[in-house]
């Protein structure tokens, strides 16, 4: 069940699976083995029915994800590119995956990293975290969905403030554009994100699933095809054990115990 990676560390804590991109040396750089082995992992992740939350986060002190891997830039084919990118991407495996993935945002979340951070569906912030989109200084511009989702998340006057200008901003900022769900001094934010992943950890995993599924609807359906698709995953959570046991519960005044059932 445990496999173990290059790039990447993965640990279980209960119910809640910790990855740690490690390549600290360099600012933990999304090259494509790391990509790889993070759709591979993830791939595992899905199928293991006691892990119901995954936090994403960088190896060291510095950084969370500082782009992708400039390097490998170096002699690639606009082809070569294309494929690369309309192939399997760690980005839509992260947005689509059936759980909660929270990135835990430890320093320098630039580029691919901020784009990473945003396929994820909360972030948490270190009061030492930066974020920024600074392709534009490399003459490209964001590919992991950078103009799409950072627009959808903060509008279309600070992402295209972002983008254009290519300026890095701190944490407090990030937090004040809802760029990030909360920052909380360095020394704290393993234990926040813990705090936060456990207690969602112990949700119904399907109505997590129903509820993430809901969400990210919003962003891509119109109103009324929106609130169609939510009727539809309401409904199905009424189809679920864990739905009677979350009623029972109430009733009998307990806690309840979901089994993803
Ligand atoms: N791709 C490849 N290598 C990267 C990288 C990236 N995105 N970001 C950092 N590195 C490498 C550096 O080349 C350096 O490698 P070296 O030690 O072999 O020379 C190492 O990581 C440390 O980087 P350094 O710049 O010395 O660290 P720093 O702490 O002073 O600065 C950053 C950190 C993140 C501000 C700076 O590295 C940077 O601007 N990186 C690029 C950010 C970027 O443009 N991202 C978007 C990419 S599309």
């Amino acid at each position: 069940m445990s496999q173990s990676y290059e790039t990447l560390l993965v640990e279980r804590r209960e119910r809640v699976a910790l990855i740690t991109i490690n390549r600290p040396e360099k600012r933990n750089a999304l090259n494509i083995q790391t990509r790889e082995e993070g759709a591979a992992a993830l791939d595992a992740l899905r199928d293991e029915e006691n892990i119901r939350v995954v936090v994403i986060t960088g190896a060291g002190d510095k950084a969370f994800i500082a782009g992708a891997d400039i390097a490998e830039f170096a002699n690639r084919t606009a082809v070569t590119q294309r494929d690369m990118m309309l192939g399997r991407s760690l980005f839509t495996a992260i947005d689509t995956f059936p759980k909660p993935v929270i990135a835990m945002v430890n320093g320098y979340c630039l580029g691919g990293g901020c784009e990473l951070a945003l396929a994820c569906d909360m972030r948490i912030a270190s009061e030492t975290a930066s974020f920024g989109q600074p392709e534009i200084n490399l003459g490209i511009i964001p590919g992991g969905g950078g103009t799409q989702r950072l627009t959808r998340l903060i509008g279309e006057g600070k992402a295209m403030e972002l983008i254009l200008t290519g300026d890095i901003i701190d944490a407090q900022t990030a937090f004040m554009l809802g760029l990030v769900n909360a920052v909380v001094p360095a020394a704290d934010l393993e234990a926040k994100t813990m705090e936060i992943a456990n207690r969602i950890s112990e949700k119904s995993p399907i109505a997590l699933r129903m509820a993430k599924e809901g969400v990210k609807t919003a962003a891509r359906a119109n109103l009324d095809e929106g609130l169609r698709r939510e009727v539809d995953l309401f409904a199905l959570c009424f189809s679920s054990e864990d739905k009677d046991e979350g009623v029972r519960a109430f009733l009998e005044k307990r806690k309840p115990e979901f089994k993803g059932k």
